[in-house]
This record gives structure tokens, C-alpha cells and sequence, in this order.
């Protein structure tokens, strides 16, 4: 818990404080039993996962970052092909395309931060291999649209739902419509490990028997490598973490869809733009993101009252240095680049009180 705040973005401290008393045992077996790199607790974590997101196959992995990277990979991408994604989303979902030799095509996105989906097709070139939606804030991305659309081309879909566990478009689970689905449980994740883990879902066995091979060295048994491959499976240990915590994972999302209604009823400011569920979304928020024209002053006042929140993310995928190559330069995606210098993530954490988030939207109804 950041002491400067009263009220902070996330809050570890009562999460220990709440799982202490049964997680320490969990750790204890972990280590009386000394299996730390795979494990009953993976598989555990695998079957779960499967039951929870309606799907046929998924890997317990080291990071959502590796999830795609090892996604894409099985999905052929290789150098000088094009994936096309967005520029608003954490710098993972661009550098793992990079990683691979391939080129991300940028497409802008529409006023809910997800892909705007009508200008995909005019991005489709010959090397197109692959769409990457990323379901950003908890809610999916127009999984219908896009859908029609890599079918229509033959495109694969691998969807970056790093934010979006638990989430659902037309009562389909996200990281469920595309040939691979790829889950984050980094620690601030609403699904959260003590460290890094991500997780791939896919309903093709193929693909499930590569990425659990290629996640172990490319190991088909103890002593043969079928191909060169990563080092990217998830602890065992993360994995007890996981299997504790994904049985809360419904009152999770429940807690946070209700901190969000508090927001909706009380947050009365004309100037700032709120988020929307529209009928056909269950959105978990991951985050809870505003928007004002007076975000960066709107965020010290919030911080002067003892209430933290985040940006995700300040600066465009394509405006970072790192990007600098791919050729793209201000003004592109002018949707993203408007919501980057709005946008304002406010607490909505499950340990959160009543009482706060009234009170952060009293603050906001009077800034
Ligand atoms: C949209 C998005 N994509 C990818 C990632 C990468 O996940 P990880 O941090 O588990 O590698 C994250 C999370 O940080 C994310 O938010």
C-alpha cells in the first residue's frame, strides 16, 4: 500500500491480510512437497481455467506476455508477415510481434478503447496473418465483427485478453472466439499471482501440444527436443496461488461490477465522460477509466485528496522510441492519441469500501 494515499489504486497489503490464513498453508505443501517447476498444481490450474472460460485446452505459462509471443508463434508467424493490432494497449501486445520478425499494423480505435473494427479491412495486405484483438479495460472487443472479417480473409485471430478474464460478448467468454486466447495474472491482474503467469486458451489440440511443449525447451520427453523452444512455464507455486484465488474469481468480478455502479450513480460531473456496458457485454473491469479534458489536473486534485489512480497508458504504442522503426509518427491514430491525454484510471479494486468510492466521486463531482 502506497502510504502517501488514503485511498490507493490497488491494495496488496488487505489482500494479504484476507488470504494470509489460507495461503500459507498452500505454500506450505508447495514447499514440503518440493515441486516447484510443474506440477499437480498446473494441472489443477489448467482444468480450472478450462471449466471457467468454457474452452477445450489451455497452458499455464509465465507471463500473458509469452502467451503471445508463443501464440503467434504456433500460428506461423514469421518474419516479414503483418499482425494487425492496436496502438492503446500495453507495450507487450506490439513487442511480441516485433520479437517474432513481423510487422504490427496499427489500427485506431473507437470510442470505448477497443479496435475499431470497420477500419480493419482496408489494413489487410497480402502478409496480413493475423488479427490481435486486445479486449483493453475488461471489456471484449466486437468479436463478432472481427470474426467475419478474419474469416472472410482466412486470417487467424489470437485474442489478447491479458485484461479480460471472466469477461463476456454475446455470453462467450473472452479469450474463447479466437483460434488462441491469451490471459495475464500478472499481480495487478483482476485474476492475480505473486509474480508473473499468464495463461493460453485454444480449442485446438494441436496447438495446445505445441505450446505445452515449445513453453518446456521444445522437450517432447525427458531427453528429446522436437524444436528449439522457450522457457516459459508457470511456477507451481503461482499455480497454488492461482487455484486459491480463481476460486474467488466470480466474487471478484461481482465486487468490481458493483464498484462500478457505484461510480455510475454517483459520479454526476457533466465534464467527465464515463465508461458504458452496452446489453450484449459482462465487462470485469480491470479498469475503471475516465475521461476529462482536464485529466492531468483532475488526477493531481484526486492525489492532493488522498486518492490515487493510474493512466493506461500515457503514451501510444507508436509514439514510443522503441517504436520509432516501424515508421509511424504523430497524428496516425488520432482517436488514441486524444483518449491518451484523457483518459484516468480510478480505484475499483475489490478491497475497496463503499464509503471510498463515494467519496472519490464527490471529489470528482467537485473538481
Ligand atoms: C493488454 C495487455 N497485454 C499484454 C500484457 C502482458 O501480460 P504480462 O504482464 O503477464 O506479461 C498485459 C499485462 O500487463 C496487458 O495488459
Amino acid at each position: 500500500m502506497n502510504q502517501k494515499y488514503s485511498i490507493p489504486y490497488v491494495n496488496f497489503g488487505l489482500q494479504w491480510k484476507f488470504e494470509k490464513k489460507n495461503l500459507l498453508p498452500i505454500f506450505e505443501k508447495v514447499f514440503r512437497k518440493g515441486q516447484f517447476v510443474g506440477g499437480a498444481e498446473i494441472d489443477i490450474l489448467e482444468k480450472k481455467i478450462l471449466k471457467f472460460t468454457n474452452s477445450n485446452y489451455s497452458v499455464a505459462l509465465n507471463s500473458g506476455t509469452d502467451a503471445l509471443t508463443i501464440g503467434l508463434h504456433l500460428l506461423g508467424i514469421r518474419p516479414g508477415d503483418e499482425v494487425i493490432t492496436v496502438p492503446n494497449s500495453f507495450i507487450a501486445s506490439t513487442a511480441v510481434i516485433v520479437h517474432l520478425g513481423a510487422k504490427p499494423i496499427f489500427v485506431d480505435v473507437l470510442d470505448d478503447q477497443n479496435i475499431n473494427y470497420k477500419m480493419i479491412e482496408e489494413k489487410i495486405t497480402k502478409k496480413t496473418k493475423a488479427i490481435m484483438p486486445v479486449h483493453l479495460t475488461g471489456r471484449v472487443c466486437r468479436m463478432d465483427k472481427i470474426l467475419n472479417i478474419a474469416n472472410k480473409y482466412k486470417i487467424k485471430v489470437i485474442e489478447d485478453a491479458a485484461q479480460a478474464i471472466g469477461s463476456k460478448f454475446n455470453k462467450k467468454f473472452a479469450g474463447s472466439f479466437g483460434k488462441i486466447g491469451c490471459f495475464s495474472t500478472h499481480p495487478l491482474k483482476n485474476l492475480n499471482a505473486s509474480g508473473d503467469g499468464g495463461i493460453l486458451l485454444t480449442n485446438d489440440k494441436r496447438i495446445y501440444k505445441n505450446a505445452k511443449m515449445l513453453s518446456n525447451h521444445g522437450l517432447e520427453n525427458r531427453d528429446t527436443v522436437k524444436k528449439f523452444g522457450y522457457v516459459s512455464r508457470m511456477d507451481n507455486l503461482q499455480a497454488a496461488i492461482l487455484n486459491f484465488r480463481l476460486n474467488n474469481l466470480k466474487e471478484i468480478i461481482k465486487k468490481r461490477r458493483k464498484n462500478a455502479d457505484l461510480y455510475f450513480n454517483n459520479i454526476n460531473n457533466h465534464k467527465i465522460k464515463l465508461p458504458y456496458e452496452n446489453i450484449n457485454e459482462f465487462n470485469t473491469y480491470h479498469t475503471f477509466v475516465i475521461q476529462s479534458e482536464e485529466r492531468d489536473k483532475l488526477k493531481n486534485y484526486l492525489s492532493k485528496n488522498g486518492v490515487e489512480t493510474a493512466i493506461h497508458y500515457p503514451k501510444p504504442i507508436h509514439l514510443q522510441p522503441a517504436a520509432k522503426k516501424l515508421g509511424y509518427k504523430k497524428n496516425d491514430f488520432n482517436i488514441t492519441e486524444a483518449q491518451s491525454k484523457k483518459i484516468l484510471s480510478l480505484p475499483i479494486n475489490q478491497f475497496l469500501k463503499k464509503y471510498e468510492i463515494i467519496q472519490i466521486s464527490k471529489l470528482i463531482n467537485r473538481f
